[in-house]
C-alpha cells in the first residue's frame, strides 16, 4: 500500500520540461496502463493519438495554449491527446436510462492510469482540458462529429522537487458510515 501511496504522491501536473526525447517504449506502456483501465460495460470509449515528434509536438502545444493558459506546453516534447469514442450499445443504453456521461468517467479513469504509468517511468506529466478543440481536431485530422476531452502532456521534467498536495482534509471529502 505505501509503495502505491508513494506513486500517487509522486504525481503531480509538471509544467517544465527538459529538452529530452521521450523513449516510445515507455509512451507504450503508459497506453498499455490505460488499456487495462475500468470502464462502464467495459466499453472502452476512447482512442488515443500520441504525438512524440519534433515537428508536430510544437504545432500540438499551439492548440493548447493562448496567451494566458498553458504557455509550457511549447517545451513539451510530447502529447497524448485523449478522443471519446462511442461506447458499446449496454453503456450506451445504462447513460441514457440513468443520465449519466460515463464516457467522460471512463476517459479520467484512463487519463490517471496514464499519468501514474509515466510517473512510475520518471516521466512527468499534466493533465489539459483547456485547449482549441476545433483546431486540435484539424491538425490530427480527428472527425469533427467526435469529442476531444483531454490532453495529457509528458515529458521529462526540468525539476523533480515535489510540491506540497493542497486538498481538502479527508473528513470534508469522506463520510464513514
Ligand atoms: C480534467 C483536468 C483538466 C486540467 N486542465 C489543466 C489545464 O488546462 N492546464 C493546467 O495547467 N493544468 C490542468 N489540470 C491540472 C490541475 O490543475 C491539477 O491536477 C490540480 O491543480 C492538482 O495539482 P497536481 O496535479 O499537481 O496534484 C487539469 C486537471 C484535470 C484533472
Amino acid at each position: 500500500m505505501e509503495e502505491f501511496l508513494n506513486l500517487i504522491n509522486k504525481r503531480q501536473s509538471c509544467r517544465k520540461y527538459l529538452d529530452k526525447h521521450v523513449e516510445k517504449e515507455k509512451l507504450i506502456k503508459c497506453i498499455e496502463a490505460a488499456r487495462l483501465a475500468p470502464s462502464a460495460c467495459n466499453s472502452q470509449p476512447w482512442h488515443f493519438v500520441v504525438v512524440n515528434n519534433k515537428e508536430l509536438s510544437p504545432k500540438v502545444a499551439m492548440c493548447l495554449q493562448d496567451k494566458v493558459m498553458n504557455k509550457f506546453t511549447t517545451e513539451c516534447p510530447a502529447f497524448i491527446i485523449v478522443v471519446e469514442e462511442g461506447g458499446n450499445l449496454t453503456s450506451r443504453t445504462g447513460a441514457l436510462i440513468k443520465q449519466q456521461d460515463y464516457r467522460s468517467v471512463d476517459i479520467g479513469i484512463a487519463a490517471e492510469h496514464i499519468c501514474l504509468a509515466a510517473t512510475e517511468q520518471n516521466l512527468g506529466t499534466c493533465i489539459l482540458g483547456w485547449f482549441d478543440e476545433k483546431k486540435l481536431k484539424r491538425l490530427l485530422n480527428i472527425s469533427k462529429l467526435k469529442r476531444i476531452r483531454l490532453a495529457i502532456a509528458i515529458g521529462y521534467a526540468a525539476d523533480d522537487n515535489l510540491r506540497r498536495k493542497i486538498r481538502k482534509d479527508i473528513n470534508e471529502i469522506a463520510t464513514f458510515l
